[in-house]
């Protein structure tokens, strides 16, 4: 069996640590792994497959820092190439960037079969290019691996039991990943106070709306008069920071970190405060609070259960939630599958049947 993997941007390298590490343990499937390049910075990129010990791509397109037409299209063309040469029996695609939309559409125009991980998860928020292309991506995949019950759920009242595509519950790849990497942690060089709090901010819905970016940064900047805010910043915040006015002098910024260092941060923060997806389920995995800069999430498990505070971009919420910030408190659920998702995902592959 042959599978095309598409990575383009971090979190999808973070996830193909996993998956790509229980493929190999086939050897009756061949993985080529294609980076689209959608995200490009060496510590944006090749950290991570040097530190996670991620096969290096076989084909790289070089197709980053480009608008949502140029970037997608552009890598619409060169992935097809792959697909023609490479002629797999399945195309695999992670999350919801422009990355995994343009290898759905290579796969359905060619009619290879289409595995999307991390399907069935939505916002409501159409605004959200995220939302789309995880939307367009569920509809054209064969078969959709959801990480959670609500994702089940949710493909359910989209009329998903009516088509023909196999849902499955894999559980959450990313549980797998803190599991297997969490006792290789590795302790940044940067300043770091006993006690902490860990920021990460780069969602478009925030960095393109300078009145949210004020507002949140305004709230850090208190936060930070009290307590240690650390922020490995995203190149598209750092970028817009630069060009604005916005006042960051209280925070440790730092740049981005390879997985390693991320996953000591978060194991011995105090509380995480951000606006990505990823992260919110990290902070769970080591039993830390998270106050979302978001208006809604996708993992809305999180919020039911206590663990996750939804803030928006609203100043005096985001004040409120630090003030009142509860202890984190274990109550023994499995949300995301206990860390088997990448062995559950690649046994339905191994035993799919057309
Ligand atoms: C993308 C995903 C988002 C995901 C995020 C993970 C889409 C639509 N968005 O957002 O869902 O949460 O990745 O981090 O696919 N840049 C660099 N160097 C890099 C990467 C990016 O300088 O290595 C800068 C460029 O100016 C680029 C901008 O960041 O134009 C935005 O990058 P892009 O990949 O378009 O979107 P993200 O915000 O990273
Ligand atoms: N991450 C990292 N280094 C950083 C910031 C984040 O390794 O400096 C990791 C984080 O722990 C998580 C993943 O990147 O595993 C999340 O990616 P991101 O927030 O970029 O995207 P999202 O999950 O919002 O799509």
């Amino acid at each position: 069996m042959k599978i095309v993997t598409i990575l383009g941007a971090r979190p999808q390298f973070i996830k193909a640590g996993s998956v790509s590490r229980e493929i190999a343990k086939h050897k009756e499937i061949e993985e080529v792994i294609v980076h689209t390049g959608q995200h490009y910075d060496a510590n944006m990129s090749d950290i991570f497959f040097d530190e996670m010990k991620i096969p290096k791509p076989d084909y790289f397109l070089g197709i980053g820092g480009k608008s949502h037409g140029a970037m997608t299209g552009q890598m619409i063309e060169k992935i097809e190439e792959v697909c023609l040469k490479e002629k797999p029996d399945w195309v695999m695609v992670y999350g919801d960037t422009n990355s995994t939309l343009a290898g759905a559409i290579v796969a359905s125009k060619l009619h290879i079969k289409l595995a999307h991980i991390e399907a069935g998860l939505r916002s409501f928020n159409m605004k959200m290019p995220e939302e789309v292309n995880r939307i367009l991506t569920d509809r054209v995949s064969q078969i959709l691996f959801c990480p959670t019950d609500t994702a089940i759920q949710n493909l359910k009242n989209e009329g998903y039991d009516n088509l023909d595509v196999k849902v499955v519950k894999s559980g959450d790849v990313m549980q797998d990943g803190t599991m297997f990497y969490k006792n290789l942690a590795q302790k940044p060089s940067c300043d770091i106070q006993e006690e902490y709090i860990l920021c990460t901010i780069h969602r478009a819905e925030n960095t393109d709306d300078v009145t949210r970016l004020e507002n949140i940064f305004a709230a850090l900047n208190e936060i930070a008069k009290e307590k240690q805010i650390i922020l490995p910043l995203h190149p598209r915040t750092k970028k817009i920071l630069q060009e604005s006015k916005i006042d960051t002098d209280n925070l440790t910024i730092i740049n981005p970190v390879g997985y390693l260092e991320m996953v000591w941060l978060i194991d011995n923060c105090s509380l995480v405060m951000t606006d990505s997806g990823g992260l919110q389920k990290e902070a769970y995995f080591f039993e830390k609070q998270c106050i979302t800069l978001r208006d809604e999430t996708e993992w809305v498990e999180l919020v039911e259960n206590g663990f996750n505070t939804l803030v928006g971009a609203d100043k005096t919420k985001i004040l409120a939630a630090f003030d009142n910030t509860p202890a984190f408190s274990d109550k023994g659920l499995d949300l995301y599958g206990g860390g088997k998702a990448s062995e559950n995902i690649i046994k339905e592959l191994v035993n799919y049947e057309i």
